[in-house]
């Protein structure tokens, strides 16, 4: 009921808060033998880390991460993993004057409605701080499907503000070049097109020196996932891929494929072509183009699964806005906190987490799909 969990064969259950001692993951499903380790979650917990960079929030988070249970001798049991993150870098105090103040854009308002009650420390439960341990997760899920059909997925910056990258092929881009630039330097934003991303951190910079912030879209891409995954009607790979993208914060958009651009397509535009692909000398079936995102009837086909999420601009502001108190009192509000004035560099591993554990899961159901494998 209290929607705190997440899958179905492998499936993971989070607790905690920004201001708490910290979150915890449970992940059930894993099968046992899994090459696992403390290490295996570091690289991607320190790309979701605060104080990466001088384009994201300064608070200082070490993002340490306890296998608490369900590993032993480097491998997973079989049973359950526990994962816990311990917070370090609280400052409540940054929160109590504006305790009773509903700050525009955040959860404080529908939290007080729904509870009637609420932790106001840095957004409590509503905060991206849960979001560690759904990386850390992720990070399982990862490794679970890499080893699985050499499933990989990688995320990056498409678009910040009106900063749009060009990627003609969203399958060729490369770790490599969402982490660093050409010249080797860190590739802070995340977007594998070098000359936008440097207009991306420029005005990710002049929002942060004018107190304010943007938005912006992230391109995820799924590869080597096998034909057959999902289900037909309401576990739809395509609605699950949804509901794991819209579970995360300040996300206002998700598209795959052709996306929203379909409205505009005749079907003789639209249809991708099947053809059949030969190579290693075995055939398999491939379409030419690729507007359907990798997934059809909602299971997938086997070309690469494309999504995008759009990222609404942080709502925490050091500028006055206009606002009520819970008693419905005129006043204003700014936030003094540390924020991020673009999520999207932080956004891009916790939409891949959430890609990873989906695959996961809908793997592990498609072991029960038939009897003739
Ligand atoms: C990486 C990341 C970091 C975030 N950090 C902040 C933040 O510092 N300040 C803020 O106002 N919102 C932040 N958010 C967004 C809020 O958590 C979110 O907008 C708020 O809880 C309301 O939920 P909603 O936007 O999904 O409706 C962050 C989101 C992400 C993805």
């Amino acid at each position: 009921m209290a929607g705190n969990s997440f899958g179905q064969a492998f499936r993971i259950t989070t607790g905690g808060e920004a201001h708490g001692p910290g979150n915890l993951v449970i992940i059930d499903g894993c099968p046992a033998g899994l090459p696992l380790c403390e290490d295996d979650l570091a690289a991607d917990l320190a790309r979701r880390r605060p104080g990466q960079s001088r384009i994201v929030t300064q608070r200082d988070e070490p993002d340490t991460p306890e296998i608490l249970s369900g590993v032993f001798e480097g491998r997973t049991t079989g049973t359950s993993i526990a994962i816990l993150i311990r917070n370090r870098d609280q400052r409540s105090h940054d929160y109590a004057a504006i305790k009773d103040k509903y700050r525009p854009g955040h959860a404080d308002y529908s939290f007080d409605a729904k509870y009637g009650f609420r932790d106001y420390r840095g957004g409590g439960r509503s905060s991206a701080r849960e979001t560690t341990v759904r990386v850390a997760a992720g990070a399982v899920a990862k490794k679970l499907i890499a080893a699985a059909f050499g499933g990989r997925v990688l995320g990056y910056v498409r678009q910040v503000g009106r900063v749009e990258a060009s990627i003609p092929d969203p399958a060729g881009v490369t770790p490599e070049q969402v982490e660093r630039l050409p010249n080797g330097d860190p590739n802070i934003v995340r977007c594998p097109d070098p000359a936008k991303a440097k207009a991306m951190v420029a005005l990710i910079e002049q929002m942060r020196k004018q107190g304010n912030s943007i938005g912006g879209l992230a391109e995820f891409v799924a590869s080597g996932v096998p034909p057959g995954l999902g289900e037909p009607v309401f576990d739809k790979l395509k609605a699950d891929l949804a509901k794991g993208l819209f579970s995360l914060p300040a996300v206002l958009g998700v598209e795959y494929g052709i996306g929203f651009g379909c409205a505009l397509l005749r079907g003789t535009d639209n249809n991708d072509l099947f053809y059949a692909e030969q190579s290693g000398g075995r055939s398999r079936v491939a379409t030419r183009t690729n507007r359907h995102g990798g997934m059809l009837g909602g299971i997938s086909t086997g070309m690469p699964i494309v999504l995008r999420a759009a990222v609404k601009p942080t709502s925490s502001l050091p500028l006055e806005q206009e606002t009520v108190t819970s008693g419905g009192e005129p006043t204003t509000v700014s936030t003094k906190g540390r924020h991020d004035p673009c999520l999207l560099p932080r956004f891009v591993p916790m939409g891949e987490a959430m890609i990873a554990l989906v695959l996961a899961d809908h793997w592990l159901r498609q072991a029960g799909a038939r009897t003739d494998t």
